[in-house]
């Protein structure tokens, strides 16, 4: 299937139906990637904005949004490979991957296994490093959280810990769309997505070998990915570089989209045969 203009278009992708939305024109698109457990509305600042200029593409992951489960494991490495697959049935040879946290896990994971698909990258909230035991811990926690009926008690304490504090009291809209998004995904795609991401692996073993184009980009308070992880792989990434967006925590793609919008133009506008 070649190109089609549009959004919530659903496409087959090995076992599952992957809903996701095509925008504007350019010879080498844009592909977001959602983190856990948001879909493709949250790039919408993004697609909103880059739509004018350049070929741009959100989807959701597999189980999140309108795209449907499959019977398969959630896995970081199945969710890439969804998207070299989706990427064939589209005929994109070569894309610019952007995504934010897990999204970026999945970048992380895509890019470091087929850097031949991929001409730059953009690394938002994210990092390389595995869960830490602690980590896998707290994951185990939630997971047993919401087995026990706890998903909004989950809900809430997770929103909290990734908005700015000044997003939670001055922006409710935002924060209680996210909220939304979360509730409604059903808990066991969301609790085998925290398996998925307590089993990852690290991929900064695999930064060196980069040698495409990155733009890294971390709200300058998020607590869940920091900049100290975003400054190591600045360090580790050849062609990089990276930039702390202001009043942002873990969400800067939309607590301050203005700043995150004119980082990634720039960036974009700097690549050759866009
Ligand atoms: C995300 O936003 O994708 C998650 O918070 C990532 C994580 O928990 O490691």
């Amino acid at each position: 299937m070649g190109k089609i203009n549009g959004r919530d278009i659903v496409i087959k992708v090995s076992d599952v139906t992957i809903c996701y939305d095509d925008l504007g024109e350019s010879t080498t698109p844009v592909i977001f990637i959602h983190g856990f457990p948001f879909d493709k509305s949250s790039w919408k600042p993004q697609m909103d904005f880059l739509s004018k200029q350049y070929r741009v593409i959100a989807y959701d992951i597999r189980g999140f949004g309108k795209s449907t489960s499959g019977s398969e494991e959630a896995d970081i490495s199945l969710f890439a490979d969804d998207l070299l697959l989706f990427m064939d049935l589209l005929e994109i040879q070569k894309a610019i991957i952007c995504g934010l946290s897990m999204g970026g896990y999945i970048v992380l994971n895509a890019v470091s296994r087929y850097p031949d698909r991929f001409s730059a990258m953009i690394l938002s909230d994210t990092q390389c490093i595995a869960d830490t035991n602690e980590v896998k811990e707290k994951r185990k926690q939630s997971i047993d959280k919401i087995n026990g009926g706890g998903l909004v008690e989950y809900v809430d304490g997770f929103v909290n810990a990734i908005f700015y504090k000044d997003t939670i009291a001055q922006r409710k809209e935002l924060v209680d769309e996210i909220r939304n998004v979360i509730l409604a995904t059903e808990p066991l795609i969301i609790t085998s997505a925290l398996t998925a991401l307590a089993r990852r692996w690290e991929t900064c073993s695999a930064l060196p070998a980069i040698t495409i184009p990155c733009l890294i980009l971390c709200g300058s308070d998020d607590k869940i990915t920091p900049p100290e992880q975003a400054e190591y792989m600045k360090v580790h990434i050849a062609d990089s570089v990276l930039h702390l967006i202001n009043n942002s925590a873990h969400m800067s793609n939309l607590e301050n989209p203005t700043e995150f919008n004119r980082y990634l133009k720039d960036f974009l506008s700097g690549i050759q045969n866009i």
